[in-house]
């Protein structure tokens, strides 16, 4: 069968190769900037390069190519993971100047000491910052903090800078493993973006994982909430069940005040199979808008079925809100539903079938259980106490079979279908999970079974047709 079916209509993929983290997600100069770790040479291990998608909408995106690569000693073994940070008017013109900000990983084989782990040996990890004035030529690379200028606590492992404006001054945060294992946050304060001093190590009140990836600040309605991937967390029965998880702490008080967050606060972002590595941004409207890497690493919990010449994708935006509960939503932003076509109602136990697996569901004002179903093979149930999403084929989920979270009320739920890619919204978005899926049947099915006040789903147009048109490989 051809593979050509899961391409993705509203999701960004690389033509070919391998995709993880989001990467300097920013707006400059009248676009939106989606970079993201890129290897072109998968399934051959090899390095990790920023591949450049923009779009002008969060919707129709465009392939720009590979815009960072391995060319300076400081990043020989990968540009890895970081952020943007866009300053008005900096640039020679007068207009906005583009900084991003990543960690240059360098891999020792050949250290002379004996026992390389490359925890402790073997490894660097360097900041770096590289500039551009129109998103297409860069400047010369800086390094600004390397692992001799890390606290003495820290392993080898520190990286991802997340860079951002407040207070008039910047700061950054880097994920780090110190030397008990413990994983922990730094953070550095700049006035010029260049020299940056350390302000603060942030911690967990208790150990939690070994070390954290991908620092994020979300910031709404004046409250704070650090994000982290901690890596280590043990597979619980309603938690925890990725290979490395993603969430965030909500804060008592400012980030730059914080040395402590209780790890019992710990919220995770998604409870699908394919969620880690997220970002934020804020964008021109004041919007604070999330995109996470929509994959895993895990081999046994594969999410790219042989033979497909790519690996993984992005999520949607979504935009962040803050909930009742204090704690925060993530919903697609309406730029989404500009490739909604017309709408298809959706009655109980009748079922609907369209000519793509390419769709957004909508069920507003749900009462008590019942199910969606997908394909007859993929079950979004709500039994009145939890929320279950459920594979009953395993052959077109690469053996996985069941996730579930407690729930006590369901209002809503919004199911976004990309060919190979399921995001899954329920109450407005307070709770997520997404996960790819390879449909074999050519249509495709829906049937609900809910009784709700609305149930109808809209084919989504193929808003990535045109994205790869003037895409460079590598
Ligand atoms: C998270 C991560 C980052 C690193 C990048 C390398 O998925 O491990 O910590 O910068 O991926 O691709």
């Amino acid at each position: 069968m051809s593979t050509d079916r899961y391409r993705l209509g509203f999701h960004i993929a690389p033509k070919t190769g391998w995709l993880n983290d989001p990467n300097g997600l920013c707006q400059f100069r009248g676009e939106y900037h989606a970079f993201f770790q890129f290897n072109p040479v998968w399934p051959q291990i090899d390095t990790k390069y920023w591949r450049h998608f923009t779009s002008p909408d969060l919707l129709h995106w465009k392939d720009c190519g590979t815009s960072l690569v391995t060319d300076i000693a400081e990043d020989r073994n990968g540009v890895f993971s970081g952020s943007a940070l866009v300053r008005h008017g900096a640039a020679s013109d007068g207009g906005d100047l583009l900084c991003l900000y990543y960690t240059g990983n360098v891999v020792n084989k050949d250290d002379p000491e004996a026992g390389i782990d490359f925890v402790h040996t073997g490894r660097e990890a360097n900041e770096i910052l590289v500039t551009s004035e129109d998103g297409v030529h860069y400047s010369e690379k800086h390094v600004l903090l390397r692992n001799s200028d890390y606290p003495d606590v820290c392993t080898l492992h520190v990286r991802d800078p997340k860079v951002w404006e407040q207070d008039g001054r910047l700061w950054m945060l880097l994920g780090a493993r110190d030397y008990s294992d413990q994983g922990m946050v730094l953070l550095y304060g700049s006035d010029d973006g260049y020299t940056w001093r350390i302000k603060s190590q942030v911690y967990s009140k208790n150990p939690f994982g070994y070390m954290w990836e991908c620092p994020n600040i979300v910031q709404i309605d004046g409250h704070d909430f650090l994000a982290v991937c901690p890596q280590g967390l043990p597979d619980e029965v309603d938690r925890w069940q990725n290979l490395w998880e993603a969430g965030y702490f909500p804060l008592d008080g400012s980030i730059l005040d914080t040395v402590l967050v209780d790890e019992n606060t710990f919220v995770e972002w998604d409870l699908g199979y394919d969620f880690y590595a997220p970002q934020v941004f804020v964008d021109d409207k004041g919007r604070t808008i999330l995109i996470g890497w929509m994959g895993t690493f895990e081999g046994n919990r594969t999410s790219t079925p042989d033979g497909l010449p790519w690996a993984h994708c992005l999520t949607v935006a979504r935009e962040l809100s803050i909930g009742e509960n204090g704690l925060l939503r993530q919903y697609p932003v309406t730029e989404i539903e500009a490739a909604r076509g017309e709408e298809i109602p959706l009655h109980v136990s009748r079922h609907v079938a369209i000519d793509e697996h390419r769709g957004d569901i909508v069920l507003d004002g749900i009462e008590g259980v019942g199910a969606l179903v997908l394909d007859d093979v993929l079950e979004i149930a709500y039994t009145g106490e939890k929320l279950e999403v459920s594979f009953t084929d395993g052959h077109v989920s690469g053996g996985r079979v069941d996730r579930q979270v407690p729930l006590s009320h369901l209002e809503n739920l919004r199911v976004l279908v990309d060919t190979s890619a399921i995001e899954i919204y329920a109450n407005s978005g307070e709770t997520v999970f997404s996960t790819r899926w390879f449909p074999v049947s050519d249509m495709f099915k829906v049937e609900a079974s809910f009784k709700c006040e609305k149930a109808v789903m809209y084919p989504m147009e193929d808003a990535m047709a045109n994205a790869y048109a003037d895409s460079h490989e590598m």
